[in-house]
């Protein structure tokens, strides 16, 4: 299995969250990632998704992202559990996946449950719901605050539960409960190899740790395996 953070994402040229130059140094999460900042200035928070949408649309999955597609096609146990929510992987063609933290390709409406996958790029600007009056288009993410889903939280778990090796890719492990599958899976006796360039706190748990970019060193694990 593989556990993925935004650090997957840098080398397509995407942000990541935390340290130098990350999104959280330059916004505050509470004004563009929360349920209130959400409440206090809807539009505000829309205009961001649709500048990273519009983003993300124009990069493309880089060789960590297609090294673990080869790795699910080569093992049919292989699951990713990302907290991405570009759809970077899925790109790549990657298929057994659980988004913790959602998709920003996938919009919600925070009236009247509306939910639907939403591909337009230049991303909508209007954001008022077409299905119910006063209803407000937002991208269907977990924001601070808001619960994970609870089918996918139970399903990773079964997952990490039986699993004998857990590659922990391009996260600070720092948000939870994602980063809590790292413990979980070291209790349950599977080898964790962290692939970042940074020390992150859960990097006593690894078995093996690789201070190198995931697109640089995921590769090279893959071609030692054939
Ligand atoms: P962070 O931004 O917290 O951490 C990114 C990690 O990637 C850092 O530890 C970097 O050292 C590492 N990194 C950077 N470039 C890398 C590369 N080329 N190869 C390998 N590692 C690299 O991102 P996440 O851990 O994903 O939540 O953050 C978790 C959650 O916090 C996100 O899902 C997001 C954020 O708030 C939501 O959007 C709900």
């Amino acid at each position: 299995m593989a556990l993925a953070g935004a650090g997957l994402s840098a080398e397509s040229g995407i942000e990541t969250y935390r340290g130098g130059g990350g999104m959280w140094q330059k916004y505050r999460f509470q004004d563009l990632a929360s349920p209130a900042g959400f409440q206090k200035n809807p539009q505000l928070v829309w205009e961001w998704y649709c500048q990273r949408r519009d983003q993300a649309a124009g990069k493309t999955p880089n060789p960590g992202h297609l090294a673990l597609v080869t790795l699910e096609k080569k093992y049919p146990a292989f699951w990713l559990l990302t907290q991405n929510v570009d759809g970077l992987s899925q790109r790549a063609g990657q298929t057994r996946i659980i988004e913790f933290h959602g998709s920003i390709w996938r919009v919600k409406c925070d009236s009247c449950g509306f939910m639907a996958e939403d591909h337009t790029v230049p991303t909508n600007r209007d954001n008022q719901c077409r299905e119910c009056v006063g209803g407000r288009i937002r991208p269907d993410v977990v924001w601070f605050g808001e619960p994970l889903d609870s089918e996918a939280l139970n399903q990773a778990g079964q997952l990490v539960n039986a699993c004998d090796l857990l590659l922990v890719v391009g996260t600070s492990a720092q948000v939870f409960p994602a980063a809590n599958f790292i413990p979980l899976a070291a209790r349950a006796g599977a080898n964790i190899i962290e692939i970042n360039p940074e020390e992150t706190q859960m990097s006593p748990l690894a078995t093996v740790t690789i201070r190198q970019a995931v697109g640089v060193a995921l590769p090279q694990i893959i071609e030692g395996l054939s």
